[in-house]
């Protein structure tokens, strides 16, 4: 063999042994996280489509530097057949060059989620939207679809959600306890009574696909003093006006619901922009309520600021029992780019929920 010949091969067989010692076996809360390319994930504020037997995580693209939440590219996704191993598939949704465009690249693009539509086959993504140049003024949904999981995504429309639409309310609800816009009896319902005309502010955010189809957006409104539970229309690319207002007045965001034994789940966080603080947990038998509060889902050392996290997602892993994920970001504002990931499961004590810190774990933690 010639020389240059046996150091190419020598060199094949050592990148191939690096590739396969590079797969990854378990999670690591809080470390960086190689994709496919060495590069770490980005993809914060992330939420997750599974979609024949392969997982789509979307998230915000970071850049490097004092960029903050800025969106200077736009939505990232990634894949994966066993959630440890990310497969780059490039920008699904870009930000616009066109600086009048809703979603002109400067904007906030935050928390976007991707779900699909079996009756137009479409895919879906929600995602929270300031203007450009507006702070966090504008505090509305917008919407992008795709025929392609990975996009490219078409950016449809941003507003704010439910214009004229009054919440409804879990039977027998008394009337005293219903917003009455001639006299609003606190700050939460001056803001509701406020943006009534013009739509509710849609702020931190996630979607939810219900076991009937029906979709659902939750979101910080009034001012994040409130949560609405708002239904999709059938298309998933609009509001209904049916929707709840969700533990009114005491400032949830980040929220993250999922469904099980046919009880809701939904876990949220405080107020304190990217500063961590205690997660929050509720349950309710009907999507609109009555929810209960139940406090921090979170045990042990750190839990009083959700392990330096805040929740994005909770994953129901495919062919497992009883089997979530709760995913949160641990943000670094000064350089975004480098935001870490905390994945840990969700442990249930008959219908109560725990999460514990793991500095490692993996898919065996859950039953068969
Ligand atoms: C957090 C929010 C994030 C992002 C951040 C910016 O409260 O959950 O999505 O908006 O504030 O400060």
């Amino acid at each position: 063999m010639k020389p240059y010949r046996f150091l190419l091969s020598a060199l094949l067989l050592l990148s191939s042994l690096a590739n396969a010692q590079s797969k990854l076996i378990a999670f690591t809360p809080g470390t960086i996280w190689p994709d496919n390319n060495g590069l770490h994930i980005n993809a914060h504020g992330g939420g997750m489509l599974y979609k024949n037997g392969t997982y789509y995580w979307f998230g915000e693209h970071k850049i490097a530097g004092d960029a903050g939440n800025r969106a200077m590219v736009g939505v990232h996704c990634y894949s994966s057949k066993d959630l440890y191993n990310w497969k780059d598939e490039g920008i699904a949704l870009a930000v616009s060059p066109d600086s009048t465009n809703d979603i002109a690249k400067g904007c906030i693009l935050e928390r976007p989620k991707v779900i699909y539509n079996p009756k137009t086959k479409k895919y879906v993504m929600w995602f929270h939207l300031e203007l450009r140049g507006q702070g966090y003024k504008a505090a509305r949904a917008g919407v992008a679809t795709a025929d392609k999981v990975s996009g490219p995504y078409t950016f449809i429309k941003s507003y704010r959600p439910n214009a004229g639409f009054m919440p409804l309310y879990p039977e027998g609800t008394p009337d005293n306890e219903k917003v009455n816009c001639t006299h609003p009896t606190n700050e939460s319902e001056g803001f509701f009574c406020r943006d009534l005309p013009g739509g509710q502010m849609a702020r931190d955010m996630n979607v939810f696909v219900d076991d009937d189809g029906k979709a659902y957006h939750i979101f910080s409104a009034e001012e994040n003093y409130t949560l609405d539970i708002a239904e999709l229309n059938d298309n998933y690319t609009g509001h209904t006006g049916k929707f709840a207002r969700v533990y009114a007045g005491h400032q949830t965001e980040a929220p993250a619901i999922f469904k099980h034994k046919g009880i809701y789940y939904m876990i949220g966080s405080g107020t304190t922009g990217w500063a961590p603080n205690p997660a929050r947990w509720f349950t309710a038998k009907s999507i609109y309520g009555p929810w209960t509060y139940h406090g921090n889902p979170c045990i042990g050392k750190g839990s009083e600021i959700t392990f330096g996290g805040q929740s994005t997602y909770v994953l129901p892993v495919t062919g497992k029992k009883d089997a979530f994920i709760f995913m949160a970001d641990k943000w670094t504002p000064k350089d975004a780019i480098d935001g870490r990931y905390l994945w840990l499961p969700v442990t249930f004590k008959g219908d109560d929920i725990e999460i514990s810190w793991m500095d490692k774990w993996d898919l065996s933690v859950f039953k068969k």
